[in-house]
């Protein structure tokens, strides 16, 4: 019988460069390969996996409800759908939740709220969306437009019409954006994660939120990187101290289950409507009751603890040899290397340590739960290799 690397070339359509590791089982931040090799995770299948791998409790959670029913559909209630919003509502402060399956559909439906919003609103014409250059929000077409991002545009032409690009940290630019046409939103995230891990300035964000008030457009932060604990705050909007219309969140909420969801505050709970949006799978139970084990424990003290790994972080690489910076927030962080970082992150993986690449960076990203005996191995293992020692 072929091998997996075999079988995956020949019959999967090659949208992703693979490293040439075959994961086939994890625990916690450890995860293994198919000859037994260990790595240490910092990645967390792209910060997705938030307390690791096959985590006790979120396993358990994910099984008790397998054991009850799978899936109901949305034409009837269900318990972890609705817990999941509540306890959604309870972290953030917002009023409704919209669940879907993922990041870009989490975008897609804030896209949808805007226009319907504005058209409700302010006039039909007030439909185009704000978002910022190098900026990533998914890959159906509209998210796709969305993303601020020429090279994800290129072979998809034309681009979904009803968007605008603003420079980040510029906001005389977001002005006369706002002065030229007649927007809907901005969607924003305030760690462009994709975008090489650039964290946008608490002073920025302020000003945009205000400027949204000053022109009644509304302000969307996209938390699907960010959220869910990863930045050391529920959502990484909460450490700027702004208050969004529209959140969308995915990636680490279902713990490594797809699930996206979309928050709303009081003044868009009322925008979407019977019938105006829906998702077959949105809100499935098995995915929300992992989702719930995720979220229920993401309070004050993890937040704190969160907080204190990044630290760990940042205090161990920064101004060490071989490394020019170190960005991000929590553990969502961005180490510019010296040298490619393509070659840089195939040199971790050979030496049993996990890590991405974001734009130029290399991204680590790991479980929030992620051991500081795991995280000291895997820091250890960086910094040689940043400084070109034999390891
Ligand atoms: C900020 C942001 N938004 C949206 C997405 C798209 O999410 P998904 O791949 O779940 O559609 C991503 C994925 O990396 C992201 O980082």
């Amino acid at each position: 019988m072929a091998d997996t690397k075999s079988l995956d070339r020949e019959y999967i359509v090659p949208t992703y460069k693979r490293y040439d590791v075959n994961i086939v089982r994890g625990s916690g931040a450890l995860l293994y390969d198919e000859t037994g090799k260990e790595y240490v995770d910092m990645g967390a299948g792209i910060a997705t996996n938030s307390f690791g791998a096959c985590d006790p409790v979120w396993v358990a959670a994910v099984e008790e409800q397998l054991g009850k029913i799978q899936h109901a559909s949305n034409l009837y209630y269900t318990d972890p759908c609705a817990k999941l919003a509540e306890l959604l509502c309870e972290k953030t402060g917002m009023k409704k939740v919209f669940f879907c399956n993922s990041g870009a559909e989490a975008n897609e439906c804030a896209i949808k709220t805007a226009r319907k919003w504005a058209a409700e609103n302010k006039g039909e014409e007030y439909f185009t969306v704000v978002t910022m250059k190098n900026s990533f929000h998914g890959r159906t077409l509209a998210t796709l437009a969305a993303t601020g991002q020429d090279v994800f545009h290129k072979d998809f032409l034309p681009v979904t019409p009803g968007f605008a690009y603003a420079e980040p940290e510029d906001i005389d630019g977001l002005r006369s954006v706002f002065e030229d046409q007649k927007c809907a939103a901005v969607l924003l995230e305030t760690v462009q994660g994709e975008g090489g891990v650039r964290p946008l300035s608490t002073e920025y964000l302020k000003a945009v939120s205000a400027l949204c008030e000053e022109y009644n457009v509304l302000l969307m932060i996209d938390e699907v990187q960010t959220g869910n604990g990863r930045c050391g705050y529920f959502c990484s909007y909460m450490e700027h101290a702004i208050e969004p219309d529209v959140v969308t969140t995915a990636k680490g909420l279902g713990g490594g289950l797809p699930v996206g969801a979309v928050l709303f505050s009081e003044k868009t709970a009322g925008v979407l409507t019977p019938g105006t949006h829906g998702s077959t799978f949105g809100g499935n139970p098995v995915c929300c009751a992992g989702a719930v084990s995720i979220v229920s424990r993401i309070d004050g003290d993890f937040l704190a603890s969160v907080r204190a790994k990044s630290k760990k972080i940042f205090d161990t690489l920064s101004d060490k040899p071989g490394i020019k910076g170190v960005y991000g927030r929590g553990l969502l962080v961005g180490v510019e290397v010296e040298g490619e970082p393509a070659a840089f992150i195939n040199k971790c993986i050979e030496k049993g340590v996990l890590v991405l690449g974001a734009k130029g960076r290399v991204r680590l990203a790991p479980p929030l739960n992620i051991p500081d005996e795991l995280l000291d191995r895997a820091l250890a293992v960086i910094t040689k290799i940043a400084a070109g020692e034999e390891i």
